[in-house]
């Protein structure tokens, strides 16, 4: 039986004595998915925590060190628009000896929005352009080969990479060029593979509107007057989601581990 997994039901309860690796884990979802996964770890697991801000990671990690028994934590601080970030994470990784877990996660989920104060017309510096993409795709793309060349599949290690995706993915967003074709790009490169690798489970997963600090630059920044207006009435009417909440639909999804690999799924579809 795979480790966690109760004989009554279908659904594991644990993730089992993982590395489980988090990117922008410093504020927003990926801080409460850091809260609420740690739980869920087997003591011996490996948490890595990745994002900029130094004391935001030591603050999270000090808060986790009370509550969680036989869970390392290690902080990564690292920008991951350079190259040389996304290699101090597969670094860091690599510290763990693959016999040392019988599971392996890693979520892509540092994004930014980057600039919506402009149209398409606006976008005419390519270099602007390249360092969004390089954060916001080609990061992601890089650290997840890294990783998955780190710790090949073999029997008994359970392989999970998750993208944090959007409903920008699927739909234009008038004002948020840059950040909707990130997320088409990145749902497409983990479909990609999904195909190629069968063993692997692959999950783009959609957490709906957050109120988190990159709610607020859309709200503040956006120029399109539809996507601004109905940014800040979804704020004002208590219409987003708190963290917590989408994290959950996230780890039950995960627990329960039936959806199709490479599928993109919505906080508002499960
Ligand atoms: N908020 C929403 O309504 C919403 C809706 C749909 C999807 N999402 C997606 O959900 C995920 C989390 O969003 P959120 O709302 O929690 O965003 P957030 O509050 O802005 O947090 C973003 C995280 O990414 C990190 N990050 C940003 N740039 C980075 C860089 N260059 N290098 C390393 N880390 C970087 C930030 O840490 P540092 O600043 O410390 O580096 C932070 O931890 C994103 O993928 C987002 O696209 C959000």
């Amino acid at each position: 039986m795979e480790a966690g997994k109760t004989s009554a039901s279908s659904e594991a309860k644990d993730f089992g004595k993982a590395l489980c690796i988090i990117t922008g884990a410093s504020k927003g979802f990926g801080r409460c998915l850091a809260k609420e996964i740690s739980a869920l770890l087997k003591p011996g697991s490996v948490l890595i925590l990745v994002a900029r801000s130094g004391e935001k990671l030591q603050e999270l990690d000090e808060d986790l060190s009370s509550d969680s028994d036989g869970l390392v934590i290690r902080c990564v601080v690292a920008d991951l628009g350079q190259k040389d970030g996304v290699e101090r994470v597969i670094i860091e990784a690599r510290k763990t000896p693959s016999s040392d877990i019988n599971s392996l996660f890693l979520f892509n989920n540092a994004a930014s929005l980057g600039d919506v104060s402009r149209y398409v017309r606006g976008f005419t510096d390519m270099d602007e352009v390249d360092r969004y993409l390089s954060m916001n795709v080609s990061s992601a793309l890089c650290l997840t080969a890294g990783i998955l060349q780190v710790f090949p599949g073999h029997v008994g290690l359970r392989r999970c990479v998750v993208n944090v995706s959007s409903l920008c993915a699927l739909q234009p967003f008038p004002s948020w060029v840059l950040y909707c074709t990130g997320k088409a790009a990145r749902d497409m490169m983990f479909r990609v593979l999904a195909k190629e690798e069968p063993e692997l489970r692959v999950l783009s997963y959609a957490p709906g509107p957050l109120d988190t600090d990159m709610q607020l630059h859309a709200r503040s920044n956006t120029a399109d007057d539809n996507i601004r207006k109905s940014t800040t009435a979804m704020h004002a009417e208590g219409r987003l989601l708190t963290c917590e909440e989408s994290v959950g639909k996230l780890i039950k999804v995960m627990l329960k581990d039936d959806y199709a690999s490479g599928a993109h799924l919505d906080f508002y579809d499960l």
